[in-house]
C-alpha cells in the first residue's frame, strides 16, 4: 500500500478533558506521522461548511453547535494505508460499538462527543486537509 494522507481532527470534547497528547499517542503508535497540526476555534459558519455532507441529518445543528464549544485540534497524518489505518485507531463512530483499544473505546462519551473525526476516502481526505490547511503548512 502506498503511503497516503489522511484529515484527523481532535474534537472538543477531548481537548476540554486534555486528552490532545493521550490521542496523538495513539496516532504515533499506530505509525501515523503527524505532518500538520494546529489548534483552532471554529465558527458556526466554518463548522457548517465543514459539515455541509449532514446538513440534511436531525444532528447537523447540535453537531456544529458541539465543534465550536471549545477549541480543536487539526492535523493531518501521514502513513501506510493512513486513511483505513487512522479509522481502525479511531474506532466505531459510536464508543458503544468500539473496538478494545481504540481512542473512541477509551475515550469517546457518546455518537456525537465521540473525540476524533478522520477522512474516509483518498477524495475526502483531500477536500478536508485543503479546508483547513495550505500547501506550505504540511511539512512531511
Ligand atoms: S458517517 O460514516 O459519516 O455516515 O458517520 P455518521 O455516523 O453518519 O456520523 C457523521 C458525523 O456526525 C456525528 N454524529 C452525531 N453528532 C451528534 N449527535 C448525533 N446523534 C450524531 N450521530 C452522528 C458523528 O460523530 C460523525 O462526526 P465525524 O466528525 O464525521 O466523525
Amino acid at each position: 500500500m502506498a503511503i497516503q494522507r489522511t484529515f484527523s481532527i481532535i474534537k472538543p470534547d477531548a481537548t476540554k478533558r486534555n486528552l490532545t497528547g493521550k490521542i496523538i499517542a495513539k496516532f504515533e503508535e499506530a505509525g501515523l506521522r503527524i505532518v500538520a497540526s494546529k489548534r483552532i476555534q471554529l465558527t458556526l459558519a466554518q463548522a457548517q461548511a465543514f459539515y455541509g455532507v449532514h446538513k440534511d441529518r436531525p444532528f447537523f445543528d447540535e453537531l456544529c453547535e458541539f465543534m465550536i464549544s471549545e477549541p480543536i485540534v487539526v492535523q493531518v497524518l501521514e502513513g501506510e494505508d493512513a486513511i483505513a489505518k487512522n479509522r481502525e485507531v479511531m474506532g466505531a463512530t459510536n464508543p458503544e460499538e468500539a473496538a478494545e483499544g481504540t481512542i473512541r473505546k477509551e475515550f469517546a462519551l457518546s455518537i456525537g462527543e465521540n473525540s476524533v473525526h478522520g477522512s474516509d476516502a483518498p477524495e475526502t481526505a483531500a477536500e478536508e486537509i485543503a479546508f483547513f490547511f495550505s500547501g506550505l503548512e504540511l511539512v512531511g
